[in-house]
């Protein structure tokens, strides 16, 4: 099968001066792609600017042979971002939000100005992008955003309170810009990767921290931008040339009343409370329909306890009557 090629395409990606961000942009650039190489050229926590970052990727890719011009615009400032791209190159199809900064606390430590610095540039900087991106993508009836989200907003961790929830907010900013986008061939997902960069140089331990090389993870970020990949609207882990798509599932769960016209008592609830929480046969709803859908079933139910669908019969909600 033929090479996967990005010829003609134009690629901002964001925070591109160092780590994952310089590794996507070199591997675009060497697939023939128009880079925007956006960077500030800050520090680990935000502070300062410097046009060197940015300078130096787009360098490197040019002294490959590849196209690419910087861009050190903060992604707070994401309009202006976009804007360097259709000023240069005259179109843009693929963006990547992935500029990012630390300002780690332990929860009641964190000042409001750690939480609106890390929110700024990760959650409202993908917003800025993708807003000023989306209308082009939208009439040329094409594009590809990837959200860099982090484990530490899937699963939280210590002193990561105001990035854990940052990180989150992509996979919801992620999952409506999908629907939004989906019907103008517009695809939206999220990564969510683990490499050695000097955000995690103090954090991963150093034997592990050497095999985490970011350009592991750049074939993923850039298959997923590619034209003939259909994926929209999944967040997919990478680390370490290893991929896996991460979901919400719901549990089966349990009807907390008989019928319609009991109420819930606290007491019902906490004999339920195993099979609420049991997560065997957990399902990954498709959509917000397919949830509101399942709702209105298990109403019916309620009203009909009796009914050919009602009754404890091993279907997705059994009755724990406990009167
Ligand atoms: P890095 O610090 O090497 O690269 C981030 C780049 O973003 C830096 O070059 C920085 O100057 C730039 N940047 C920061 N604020 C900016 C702003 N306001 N505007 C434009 N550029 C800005 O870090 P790394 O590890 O490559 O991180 C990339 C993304 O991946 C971040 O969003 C990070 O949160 C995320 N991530 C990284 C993980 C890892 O294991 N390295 C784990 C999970 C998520």
């Amino acid at each position: 099968m033929a090479d996967l090629r990005f010829d003609g395409r134009v690629v901002v990606v964001t925070g591109a001066g160092a780590g994952l961000g310089r590794a996507y942009a070199l591997l675009f650039g060497s697939r023939g792609a128009k880079v925007v190489v956006n960077d500030l050229g800050g520090g680990r926590h935000g502070d300062g600017s410097s046009s060197k970052a940015a300078d130096s990727v787009v360098d490197e890719i040019k002294r490959n042979g590849g196209i690419a011009v910087a861009d050190y615009n903060s992604v707070v400032d994401g309009d202006k971002v976009i804007k360097t791209a259709l000023d240069n190159f005259g179109r843009i199809d693929v963006l990547i939000n992935n500029a990012g900064i630390l300002r780690d606390k332990s929860f009641v430590r964190i000042s409001d100005q750690d939480w609106d610095l890390v929110h700024n540039v990760h959650l409202k900087g993908s917003f800025k992008a993708t807003q000023a991106a989306f209308p082009v993508f939208k009439k040329q009836g094409y594009g590809r955003i990837v959200m860099t989200s982090s484990n530490s907003g899937l699963y939280g961790n210590f002193g990561q309170a105001n990035y854990s929830a940052a990180k989150m907010g992509l996979v919801g900013l992620a999952s409506t810009v999908a629907i939004e986008g989906a019907k103008s061939n517009i695809h939206c997902n999220v990564i969510v990767p683990t490499a050695a960069s000097r955000l995690t140089e103090d954090i991963l331990p150093p034997d592990l921290y050497a095999e985490l090389k970011p350009e592991l993870i750049a074939p993923v970020v850039a298959y997923l931008c590619h034209e003939s990949c259909e994926e929209n609207g999944s967040i997919i882990e990478s680390a370490a040339g290893w991929a896996g798509k991460c979901t919400i599932v719901r549990a089966k769960g349990n009807l907390l009343r008989s019928k319609i016209s009991d109420i819930v008592t606290v007491e019902n609830v906490r004999d339920s409370w195993e099979k609420v929480t049991d997560i065997t046969g957990a399902e990954r709803l498709a959509s917000i329909q397919e949830a509101t859908g399942q709702l209105m079933s298990d109403l019916e139910r309620l009203s009909n306890p009796t009914g050919p669908e009602g009754g404890s019969d091993g279907n997705t909600f059994s009755f724990t009557s406990k009167d």
